[in-house]
């Protein structure tokens, strides 16, 4: 689908007042989103796992007004910040969204996971809001399949988070054009569409919260810092080159492979930080005290165990379910040590 079919002409009947809710997915990449064009289109593909326990509730609440404005609460306490980010969202999509800004918006956000604790809370966040969205356009008379309301919802998501988008979907999500991935898109994410490897299809996620403060650099400044950056055009390229060979590994289940790709990807995210100018660097000196005893633990037991990054210090630590219980006794006795105060998500794939 094209920009301009997501473009709406449908004649909308309004409603004075009422509300909508949904709940959506936060995910885990493993070949990395990191570089961007306007209007927030990916400058290389990706793909990522949608995960079960890490959601976002939202219910909206919506009143005709002369003047669009928005109120987000997370939790009970208002957040000024948010709704102004949500508010200007809004307006950007309105042509796609033709009633939007005939409404005042009092949205109510609940995370299941600590807020700022370097959970993509931006993905989930964005993706329940498109879902709302959806909702009310329905109410509004519009009618959709579940395809078309999962593809404009993703095509929505998008424009406020870039990996939002793939929040839309369970399991192998992509998102980015790429030639052997047929119908993949740029606009919007789609189901990794070839048979998995039974054991990708069972991963587990336990995320390490080694650091729940507020992110130094947020991922639009570290978006930017990809224009110019001199090692852009190859880490693009790389990570084209890289789900590639994911693809096919995914299909096959070779799981040594498969930790190799994701965690040079984390490593490659990390390492565009470190030599962007300015230079930043989000990983703190227990994230890699984790890496550094997980190799370790890796030469000593051939488990497979495997981590990735997202653009905080906080670990992923992904494994296939029938290795459960040796993964997961090694992160309670040897890595919860160096999370704050012992915190930890248990997660899993979502398919
Ligand atoms: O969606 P954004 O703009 O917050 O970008 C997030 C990018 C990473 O999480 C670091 C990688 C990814 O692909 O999710």
């Amino acid at each position: 689908m094209t920009e301009r079919e997501f473009i709406s002409n449908h004649s909308y009947v309004d409603i004075e007042r009422g509300e909508v809710k949904a709940k959506c997915s936060s995910n885990i990449a493993l070949v990395k989103y990191w570089g961007k064009y306007t209007p927030q289109l990916p400058a290389n593909p990706s793909i990522s796992y949608t995960l079960t326990n890490s959601l976002t509730h939202t219910v909206l609440e919506f009143k005709k007004s002369d003047k669009l404005s928005v109120d987000v609460y997370l939790g009970d306490s208002k957040q000024d910040k948010f709704s102004q980010r949500i508010e200007k969202y809004f307006l950007s999509i309105k042509p796609y969204v033709p009633f939007i800004d005939r409404y005042h918006y009092t949205i109510h956000t609940q995370n299941s996971f600590p807020h700022s604790s370097g959970i993509a809370s931006s993905a989930s966040g964005f993706g329940a809001v498109a879902l709302c969205l959806l909702e009310m356009s329905e109410l509004f008379g519009e009618k959709l399949t579940n395809e078309q309301r999962r593809i404009k919802a993703s095509f929505l998501a998008r424009l406020g988070s870039g990996s939002a988008c793939r929040s839309l979907y369970k399991g192998l999500v992509v998102w980015g054009e790429h030639s052997e991935i047929p119908q993949s898109s740029d606009l919007y994410a789609i189901p990794f569409p070839f048979e998995v490897s039974t054991v990708f299809k069972e991963m587990q996620d336990t995320v390490l919260l080694i650091d729940e403060g507020r992110k130094e650099v947020s991922s639009t400044v570290g978006h930017r810092l990809m224009e110019g950056h001199f090692y852009a055009e190859a880490r693009f390229a790389e990570a084209r080159k890289n789900l590639s060979v994911l693809s096919k590994i995914l299909q096959t289940g070779d799981l040594e492979s498969f930790g190799r790709i994701v965690e040079h990807e984390a490593l490659a995210l990390h390492a565009m930080m470190m030599t962007s100018t300015p230079a930043f660097i989000l990983m703190k000196p227990t994230t890699l005290a984790v890496i550094d005893k997980l190799w370790k633990f890796r030469e000593e037991t051939h488990a497979h165990l495997y981590f990735t990054l997202d653009a905080g210090a906080n670990i992923h630590l992904l494994y296939p379910e029938r290795e459960k219980d040796t993964a997961f006794n090694f992160i309670k006795d040897e890595l919860l040590k160096y999370t704050k105060n012992g915190n930890f998500i248990l997660d899993k794939a979502l398919f």
